[in-house]
């Protein structure tokens, strides 16, 4: 299976790396606009082939699409990170132009192509780039919740002092510092209710912690993460190119699930061959329902500034 990553900048290389170590696929290309630098990158990993133990192939082109032809799944990570003391929907306008070009030139070699789209706002990209391309949605899958359920299990973990493999929790709604809703009242450790572990106050701090987990790193380390954000987009890629038929919360083109119409934001679905296989309608409280419309306000309040964009 070949799969191609858009911006071989550090979220995509190491969704590069995570993609070959876990040796599911046949070719990854990687690539970037900046003269090099994909193939700079390509090199350094395949050089660590014998290494790591993988036989994928990596290989990098600077800006020469026709290289991801035949794609079955595609990554866009391109676009500018943010710097401390921004909001991801401060990029929209650099990035939007971006991921629409991008994305225009992956679906032109690649029919078939799922998209993942990881740049920032990524809610909003995501709704860009299904408006743009016309793929039909279960083909247009936004990473923002599986990356924010591994900071939420992270804290967790913390809280507890556990393993985060001894937790399961979720985060839906946008991939926004104010619009994650964390689903405390489903999470557990190891089947068992964290609220049984964990008091309303240590739960909040959690909770506060989850939301603002990506602008904690960016202010610790200048710009955005890498690490977390590559391991998420290889988990969604991995679930796909192997039919795993798994759960994430990923940003999907709602047409009424969830009471939603005409957004992209993150709701619980289940990855594989096909992309976005369903759309899993959970229970949510009133509680949970109004978070996730307030998120959805917020969202569709950053989707109208697409319009005064010059796309
Ligand atoms: C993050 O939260 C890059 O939005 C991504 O780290």
């Amino acid at each position: 299976m070949k799969i191609s990553i858009v911006g071989a900048g550090a979220v995509g290389a190491s969704c590069a790396e995570y993609i070959a170590i876990k040796n599911f696929a046949s070719e990854v290309v990687l690539v970037d606009i900046k003269e090099d630098f994909a193939e700079g990158k390509a090199m350094d990993l395949m050089q660590t082939a014998s290494l790591n133990g993988f036989d994928s192939k990596i290989v990098g082109s600077t800006n020469d699409y026709s290289k991801t032809a035949g794609s079955s799944i595609a990554v866009i990570t391109s676009g500018i990170p943010r710097k401390p003391g921004m909001t991801r929907e401060e990029l929209i306008g650099i990035n939007a132009g971006i991921v629409k070009s991008v994305s225009q030139q992956l679906i032109k070699y690649s029919n078939d192509v799922i998209l993942i789209i990881v740049s920032n706002p990524m809610d909003t990209m995501t709704y860009l780039t299904y408006k743009e391309t016309g793929l039909p949605k279960n083909r247009i899958i936004g990473m923002g919740g599986a990356l924010d359920s591994a900071r939420f299990k992270y804290r967790l973990a913390e809280a507890m002092d556990c393993p985060s493999s001894d937790i399961q929790g979720m985060v839906i709604g946008a991939h926004s510092d104010k619009g994650m809703v964390p689903l405390t009242r489903l999470a557990t450790r190891n089947s068992i209710r964290i609220s049984e572990f964990l008091s309303d106050d240590r739960l909040q701090q959690v909770l506060e912690d989850t939301k603002v987990g990506g602008a904690t790193l960016t202010g610790m380390l200048g710009t955005s993460a890498w690490y977390a954000p590559g391991a998420a987009v290889s988990s969604l890629v991995q679930a796909i190119a192997c039919n795993q038929q798994k759960m994430f919360p990923c940003s999907v083109f709602l047409e009424g699930e969830f009471g939603l119409n005409d957004l992209c934001i993150g709701v619980p679905v289940i990855l594989g061959k096909n992309g976005i296989e369903r759309i899993v309608e959970i229970d949510l409280n009133d509680t949970e329902i109004n978070q996730l419309k307030q998120s959805a306000n917020s969202v569709k309040a950053t989707n109208l500034l697409l319009a005064d964009l010059q796309l």
